[in-house]
């Protein structure tokens, strides 16, 4: 075993891609191994991404979904869920106040929700992006190649939209309705269009396995993602999946180290999920090969409803406060706060 693992890292150190088994051997890694695929994960991201932390702020701007995904709290039928709606005027007001706190990208997130129309998001971002000196990403779910290509042109600069298991029956049994193919194909469109891609996935889920986490792994890097967002699955109680056990925080880190091995440019987050099943897990990812965090710059008010898990991370925290508690975790680290827009190497900007 031991053997198998040293053999799977330092191929993967040599630039190579691992095999699937090989990945399968690294996810594997127990006692000492882990401390070294951890260590290696660090030098793989100081050597790929530098020594900075990006910090993109997220709004998420309506809690409202047409979806049904088993794991997810924001899911249709989840009625005990309080909704909100940020309007125009607030998400504006709260991008300047994130901008006007030194933060170079803003994050437009929400559940699938058709009110929001290709061309009222399209004319955000134009509204954003004419006012404040930011790179927006958005995650608004499911759209038409025509949509992805008017928010494009309108000049937002990436999207996320993760994959969530590369196992394509466990995709369909947990977000009814859709398929995995549809969700690569999605992919392929945004970059096609020119977008930095984010893809992702859950850790821990129902069924899932070291060979399906090695697949996820693979699938990521075929799609040549600029990001990739890893955290554990979460039982939310409100949903079918409320009685499964979640994703540890080891078998998290694993999965973001392995991650780092073969996408040694990507920007990784240290997900707020991972911050949201131990006091310390944003600090633990960014030592095994996380360099962004997402700080919430959500109005206080509708923060708690944006419960796509429970106890998730920051949602007490006044926004001025959590960027001062990041900025010291990161120097404590002796990292820096990134004060640039973060894209990646061969990124070019519409505007
Ligand atoms: N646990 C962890 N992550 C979740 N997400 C949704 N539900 C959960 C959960 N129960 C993540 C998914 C999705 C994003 C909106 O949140 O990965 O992409
Ligand atoms: Fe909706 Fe996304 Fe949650 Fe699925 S994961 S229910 S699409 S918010």
């Amino acid at each position: 075993m031991r053997a198998k693992f040293m053999d799977a890292l330092y191929h993967t150190l040599c630039s190579q891609l691992p095999s699937h088994k090989q990945i399968v051997t690294l996810l594997e890694a127990e006692g000492e191994e882990v401390k070294e695929l951890f260590d290696a994960a660090d030098r793989v991201r100081a050597s790929g991404v530098g020594n900075e932390v990006h910090l993109r702020g997220i709004i998420e701007f309506s809690n409202y979904c047409i979806k049904n995904c088993c794991y997810c709290g924001l899911r249709k039928s989840n009625k005990q869920l309080t909704r909100y709606r940020l309007t125009k005027h607030e998400i504006l007001e709260t991008a300047e106040k994130a901008s006007s706190m030194g933060l170079k990208t803003i994050v437009l997130q929400s559940g699938e929700d058709p009110y929001y129309t290709g061309e009222v998001l399209a004319e955000m971002v134009i509204k954003l992006k004419s006012r404040l000196d930011i790179a927006i990403t958005l995650s608004v779910g499911d759209r038409t190649r025509g949509e992805y290509q008017l928010f494009r042109e309108a000049g937002t600069d990436r999207y996320l939209i993760k994959h969530e298991t590369s196992n394509p029956s466990l995709f369909s049994r947990l977000r009814p309705g859709t398929n995995l193919q549809d969700r690569v194909e999605r992919l392929t469109w945004l970059n096609e269009l020119g977008y930095q891609v984010g893809s992702g996935c859950m850790v821990g889920l129902p069924g899932q396995g070291p060979d399906t986490l090695a697949g996820d792994i693979l699938l990521m890097h075929r799609l040549g993602v600029e990001m990739a967002g890893i955290g554990p699955f979460i039982p939310h109680p409100h949903t079918p999946l409320s009685s499964y056990p979640g994703g540890g925080l080891e078998e998290t880190m694993k999965v973001l180290a392995v991650t780092r091995l073969v996408l040694p440019q990507a920007h990784l987050p240290a997900t707020t999920a991972v911050g949201s099943i131990h006091s310390d897990g944003r600090k633990l990812a960014l030592c095994c090969g996380a360099n962004v965090i997402m700080p919430n710059v959500t109005p206080m008010k509708y923060r708690p409803h944006y419960q796509i898990y429970p106890n998730k991370a920051c949602l007490t925290d006044d926004t001025g406060d959590i960027l001062d508690h990041l900025s010291l975790l990161i120097t404590s680290l002796g990292r820096k706060v990134a004060t640039d827009h973060g894209h990646s190497p061969n990124y070019k900007s519409l505007n």
